[in-house]
């Protein structure tokens, strides 16, 4: 094993420490420094965890400088060419792309795994109907635990395989079934001569008053979304559900956490505020003032749908879905959206400007999916239910790869601390009206 040695300088002091280096398949080296804490008493510091690799996996590769992404090796624009989400879902799960009776065994217990306990779709009238989609879907995934005890053995290898199939079929069914709680319209229960992607259609937008065919357009805009957006290394989003599911909990809850931290506007959350952001900015000359504000560091505007922890070249996603936008209007009979001319003519600007640049800030996943999103009829508010389906191959397949890791341990990380120094309890009476630091 090759040594590396690092300066780690003090102001007391300065140390030479030794750490072994640790190369992966592909990607950076890591310095392991599991024995820094044990032998020299120190801690790393690492907000955001910018420069920290939390885990070993086989599972997903970025190359952030390049605008690569790879699925088990992979590159995401093969797939997004020759594949489909549930193929997609086996090369993810299983590592390798299916043999065809592979692939139809796992098809089909995909499919007779889509109904949810009619118990279930009771929770849903306890939400008002602007609920948001969110958090309908964060409470009945959550409790999709209560009806599946069997989950608890998250070590046994034929239980993950049901969880995994029972968390990618029943997304769907509980996404629509939010969807229809919040447009007041009857449940639509799923069909098993329907593919993933035409039967989620179905579910959103069926009605007992007449027959229902999804556009196939639509549903191949879908279905190459999901794609897409299955699966990301360690995002936040996953990282949760790693983190979460290093404590021994059922997969459900493990998963419910990540649904919640997907949620937040600069994670999967920001596909629904690019949209919210350009009806606000509504026309290209108050383009220039919005961009204004998103240099401005007195002002908390961003541009929603740019920049990247990882890429800092065009994101290979968002180049994909760029070039589909257009195809999937003309397809819809859409003449075109004002949201995507404005969205083309948002990035243009952004593109040239050196604070964008300087800073490789460029279009993410996010910036033009909910532009397909708003074709294909589907609500602002459901957006990020849609990369929570998609997303939830990828939650699994990591908190699978994690509690069979033997590496694997409960994930606590400590910190650096910054509060007082130890002193003894105030009487009432001494307490001379110290101002607290408050919340
Ligand atoms: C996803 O991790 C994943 O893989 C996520 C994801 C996945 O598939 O799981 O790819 C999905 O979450 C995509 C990202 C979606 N979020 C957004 O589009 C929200 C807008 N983007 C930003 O909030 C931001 O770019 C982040 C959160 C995505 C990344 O932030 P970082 O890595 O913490 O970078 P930073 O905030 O330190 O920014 C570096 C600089 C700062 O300026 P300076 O302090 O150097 O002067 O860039 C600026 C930031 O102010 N900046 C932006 C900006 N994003 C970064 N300025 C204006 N608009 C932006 N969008």
């Amino acid at each position: 094993m090759s040594k590396s040695t690092t300066q780690a300088s003090e102001h007391e002091e300065t140390r030479n420490l030794t750490f072994p280096v640790r190369r992966g398949h592909l990607g950076p080296a890591v310095l392991d420094i599991n024995k820094l804490y044990s032998e020299h008493g120190l801690f790393t510091y690492d907000p955001g965890f910018v420069a920290t690799a939390s885990c070993e996996s086989a599972i997903t590769y970025i190359d952030g400088e390049k605008g690569i992404l790879l699925y088990r090796g992979y590159p995401i624009e093969q797939l997004a060419e020759k594949s489909t989400f549930l193929e997609v879902a086996y090369l993810l799960l299983y590592g390798e792309l299916p043999l065809k009776h592979e692939l139809e065994r796992f098809l089909d217990a995909i499919r007779h795994h889509t109904l949810i306990n009619e118990s279930l779709l009771r929770f849903f009238n306890g939400f008002h109907h602007d609920a948001h989609p969110m958090a309908m879907l964060t409470g009945v995934v959550g409790s999709l635990s209560a009806f599946y005890p069997d989950a608890m053995e998250a070590r046994d290898r034929s239980q993950q395989e049901l969880f995994a199939q029972r968390i990618i079929a029943k997304m769907p069914t509980i996404a629509a079934a939010a969807y229809k709680h919040s447009v007041g319209h009857p449940f639509v229960y799923p069909r098993n001569e329907l593919d993933y992607a035409n039967n989620l259609l179905y579910m959103l937008f069926a009605l007992p008053t007449a027959d229902y065919v999804a556009n196939p357009v639509a549903a191949q805009a879908l279905d190459l979304l999901f794609v897409l957006h299955a699966d990301h290394e360690q995002n936040a989003s996953t990282s949760t559900v790693r983190l979460a599911g290093s404590s021994g909990t059922n997969p459900y809850a493990a998963i419910t956490a990540g649904i919640g931290c997907l949620w937040g506007p600069a994670h999967g959350g920001a596909n629904e505020a690019v949209i919210n952001m350009l009806t606000e900015i509504a026309d290209i000359k108050n383009i220039p003032r919005y961009v204004a504000r998103a240099k401005d560091k007195n002002d908390t505007f961003r541009l929603m749908g740019f920049g990247h922890r990882v890429y800092k070249n065009y994101d290979p996603r968002a180049k994909i879905i760029r070039s589909m936008t257009y195809k999937v209007l003309e397809n819809l009979g859409h003449r075109s959206d004002p949201l995507l001319d404005l969205a083309m003519k948002l990035e243009e600007i952004a593109l040239k400007d050196e604070y964008f640049i300087e800073r490789k800030l460029y279009p993410n996943v996010d910036f033009y999916s909910g532009i397909i999103y708003r074709a294909l009829g589907i609500p602002t508010s459901m957006f990020t239910v849609m990369f929570a389906i998609a997303r939830s191959v990828g939650w699994v397949a990591h908190w699978q790869e994690m509690v069979n890791d033997p590496e694997q341990r409960l994930g606590r990380p400590r910190q650096l601390y910054m509060g007082p120094l130890q002193r003894d309890y105030l009487q009432m009476s001494q307490r001379a009206g110290k101002v607290g630091s408050g919340i």
